[in-house]
């Protein structure tokens, strides 16, 4: 039987496909390009050397970036008010890709490399029964006879050397992590006491901010319906400028955050992540929105926010009700159109300049000078008397 597992080349995915290979499978390797800085010839050599009887790579830059990075700016959307979801939203279009590579080849399985401990595997196996409730998922790490024997990355590493299976000198970091174009995430091992600072050096994506440079960058960022379409003047595809937004904020020491958080499995997490480019688009975008959206429908993607965060942080992706959050935030965008200019000063995303011709900004309106009459100061008197109503009508209650 052909199962499709989803394959980055490192150790675990690595001891895993050898694993299902000696249970008698036919494993068709598939790798995700998400942007990761990966050599795909390597990979696919040694996934050959593990075991494999098929490769694929299936590049879903495009798709990621666009569809579940841009969606997500347009919600402003962080998990429990910090987490920017990099490895959230990319998880179901990684299934995507693997449910296209399964019926390719005529699979019937799909297997991925995530512990029974953590949120990854909740996602991929939510997103392949939205896709595809056909395939079944076997699991290596929930089964009993896989961890007692793979028990850590010491007998991760004996199991490889005992078949053969070329090991990476990433696998000797003490932390695991996971990339994309959105960010790394780096969890695990050291990183496991929230007590203890991550070393300097474990960074790749971002300077740290006391390294960055001592002048601040001006940047200046152009949307059309809430999607970044221009870079100082320069037309982008989005894939193009979240790269170039990461090397910006890369540079000026951008987008890293240390945090604990509550894992969908019920646990508490210790994680750090590094999001230079997106953490600017966000920030940018939010702006605009002040300039652009009225007080209600900035209330109201508000409130609909962290609902969105949760059920991708979740897994939930492919879902009724997933569409009909991405309907409004979709619909919400029409007027968010103009630029917005940046500072970026050693970590910090300033914006100084925010144009738009869909503003419903009034300088007439609110200016300290008015003495046109665009407004008149004395409605304001009706205006409280009114809602006052209610709190005086309390307030007699309370004396009684
Ligand atoms: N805690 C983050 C999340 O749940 C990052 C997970 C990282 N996953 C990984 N396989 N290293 O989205
Ligand atoms: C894992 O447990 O495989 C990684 C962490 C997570 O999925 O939350």
């Amino acid at each position: 039987d052909k199962v499709v597992l989803a394959y980055s080349g490192g150790l675990d995915t690595s001891v895993i496909l050898k694993w299902l290979d000696l249970k008698g499978y036919d494993v068709v390797a598939y790798v995700a390009d998400l942007g990761q800085r990966d050599d795909y010839e390597e990979i696919k050599e040694k996934a050959f050397a593990s075991g494999a009887v098929d490769f694929h790579v299936v590049d879903l830059k495009e798709e990621f970036v666009k569809e579940f990075v841009y969606t997500s700016v347009k919600f402003n959307a962080v998990y429990e008010g910090r987490y920017l979801l990099g490895t959230s939203l990319a998880r179901p279009v990684i299934t995507k890709g693997m449910v296209e590579v399964a019926r390719k080849t005529g699979a019937k399985y799909i297997s991925h490399g995530a512990t029974g401990k953590g949120n990854d595997q909740v996602r991929f196996e939510l997103s392949a029964a939205a896709l595809a409730p056909e395939l079944k998922a076997i699991v290596p790490w929930r089964e009993p006879e896989f961890f007692n024997k793979i028990k850590g990355r010491k007998e991760a590493m004996d199991f490889a050397a005992e078949h053969n299976i070329p090991v990476k000198a990433t696998s000797d970091q003490p932390w695991s992590s996971d990339e994309n174009l959105m960010h790394i995430s780096f969890e695990a091992g050291i990183l496991e006491d929230p007590a203890k600072k991550p070393p300097k050096d474990m960074f790749e994506l971002s300077t740290s901010p006391e390294d960055a440079p001592d002048e601040k960058e001006v940047i200046e960022i152009e949307f059309e319906k809430g999607e970044a379409v221009k870079l100082n003047g320069k037309a982008l595809k989005p894939v193009d400028m979240l790269s170039e937004l990461n090397k910006i904020g890369g540079r000026n020491g951008i987008g890293r955050i240390d945090i604990v958080e509550s894992r969908y499995v019920g646990m508490k997490s210790r994680g750090v992540y590094e999001t230079p480019g997106a953490a600017i688009l966000m920030e940018a975008h939010r702006d605009l929105e002040g300039l652009t959206l009225s007080g209600g429908v900035i209330n109201l993607k508000d409130t609909l926010m962290p609902r969105f965060a949760q059920l991708v942080y979740a897994g939930y992706w492919y879902t009724d009700e997933l569409d009909c959050l991405k309907a409004m935030a979709e619909k919400s965008q029409e007027y968010v159109n103009g630029k917005v200019k940046l500072e970026l000063y050693k970590g910090n995303i300033v914006p100084v300049s925010r144009e738009s011709s869909d503003s419903l900004y009034d300088e007439l309106v609110v200016s300290m000078d008015d003495d046109l009459g665009a407004y008149n100061q004395t409605d304001a008197t009706g205006f409280i008397k009114l809602h006052s109503l209610p709190l005086k009508a309390e307030a007699k209650r309370k004396k009684q």
